[in-house]
């Protein structure tokens, strides 16, 4: 079973700020710096850092070089990843003085995705394959169409919610990882116990994994439900700690781990990304990760 993650690749200029800026404000940052990073990016790394073996598929533009060095040094296959003409997909970042974060996305080369590119990944995976998609690259509905084709087994995280998910077939997804806003985007209802509820009733076949801020998480099937707190740290940068919980817990499932040990060791990952900063360089090592002392 391989593990392909079709994303986006960021180039990060995060800004340090006292606040966020306002409507009509003009405010000095306390410091820039260029991190790597695109929730794609940054689960394939999650993944990777875990221990598992993921192949990357996405699109960089110009300044690109960077991206690929970030996913080959952590372990990423880049293989499938292309170079288009024009810019990268890049993000302004205001991290506040409590490490709170606030993100303007420009698609950049993440939005030049062709069916064609679609199609010469997707003939490398197989029934049976494992395929993880966010909502930061254009086709997003013709890839899980034809990955469904293909029998690969889906998994979402609907992030950043817009209307293009709105032309995604969600009941071919298998499995769904999201924040409490993104639930309430994709359900309509404002309190995680009735997002779940919803969500069981829309995709009844579906596994959920909604992320609650300093409320943990919670896993709900069918059957079960799991609930998981964060281990508290004083926060750096929240960037990346909801694609670091990502890609730790699909790791978990790929070693055939319990669900409540994948959501704790998930949870433990989160947090040390969230006392660092940055996006990918701010996920740590699966042994970092078993011997924070937390
Ligand atoms: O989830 C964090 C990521 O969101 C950042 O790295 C940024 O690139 C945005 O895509």
């Amino acid at each position: 079973m391989k593990v392909l993650n079709f994303g986006s690749l960021n180039l990060d200029y995060v800004y340090a700020v006292d606040h966020m800026v306002t409507p009509g404000e003009t405010l000095s940052s306390g410091g820039m710096q260029t991190f790597c990073g695109g929730k794609g990016l940054n689960q394939s790394i999650a993944l990777a850092k875990a221990g598992a073996e993921v192949f990357h598929a996405g699109l960089v533009g110009d300044g690109g070089d960077i991206l690929l060095d970030v996913c080959r040094n952590a372990g990423v296959n880049s293989d499938y990843i292309s170079r288009v003409e024009g810019p990268c997909g890049h993000t302004i970042i205001q991290v506040d003085r409590n490490g709170q974060n606030c993100i303007l996305l420009y698609g950049g080369a993440n939005r030049k995705v062709t069916e064609e590119y679609v199609n010469q990944v997707l003939a490398n995976f197989h029934s049976g394959d494992i395929l993880l998609l966010q909502n930061e690259i254009n086709l997003l509905d013709y890839i899980i169409k034809r990955a469904y084709e293909k029998k690969l087994t889906i998994i979402l995280n609907p992030s950043p919610y817009n209307e293009a998910l709105k032309s995604c077939d969600f009941n071919k997804v298998s499995m769904f990882l999201l924040n409490e806003v993104e639930g309430a985007q994709v359900t309509g209802q404002p309190e995680p116990e009735e997002i779940l509820e919803e969500l069981r009733r829309l995709y009844p076949d579906a596994k959920i994994i909604l992320t609650l801020g300093s409320a943990g998480a919670v896993y709900q099937d069918a059957k079960v439900q799991y609930r998981q707190s964060i281990f508290p740290v004083k926060a750096v940068d929240t960037t990346a700690a909801g694609d670091t919980f990502t890609g730790y817990f699909i790791a978990s499932i790929l070693e055939g781990m319990s669900v409540p040990d994948g959501l704790r060791m998930a949870a433990r990952a989160s947090s040390v990304a969230v006392s660092r900063a940055g996006a990918a360089a701010s996920i740590p090592l699966r042994r970092e990760v078993d011997e924070y002392n937390i």
